[in-house]
């Protein structure tokens, strides 16, 4: 990968939505979001594959795709995933986030919004 600005300072970027709704509305945080963030970061730092260059996991706030939660994006790629456990988030790491390839059976559907 060469330096310059834009060459992409991770190679892929995944999102997890942590949103907690403190109202009573449905949200991720009630999903096991949490969960999934806090193992998605485990399993991507015991393969080796954080850092520059590599893999970057973060917390982010709502993503308005509440109905489909928990929910996580990875970019470059743009896929949006759904997950329920933790088997889930070790299949999105090992095909996707290592090996570049889309994990079909998780990805949420465009129909899944708000
Ligand atoms: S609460 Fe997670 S996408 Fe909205």
């Amino acid at each position: 990968m060469s330096d310059t600005p834009n060459s992409g300072y991770y190679q892929r970027h995944i999102f997890f939505c942590l949103n907690e709704r403190l109202n009573g509305e449905d949200c991720c945080a009630l999903h096991g979001a949490k969960e999934g963030f806090d193992h998605c970061k485990q399993r991507v730092k015991q393969e080796g594959l954080a850092g520059k260059g590599q893999v970057r996991v973060n917390k982010a706030g709502c993503l308005d795709r509440c109905a489909g939660g928990p929910v996580a994006v990875v970019y470059p790629e743009g896929v949006w995933y759904t997950f329920i456990d933790n088997s889930d988030i070790d299949e999105i790491v090992e095909s996707h986030l290592k090996n570049g390839k889309v994990v079909e059976r998780l990805q949420l559907p465009d129909s899944v919004g708000r």
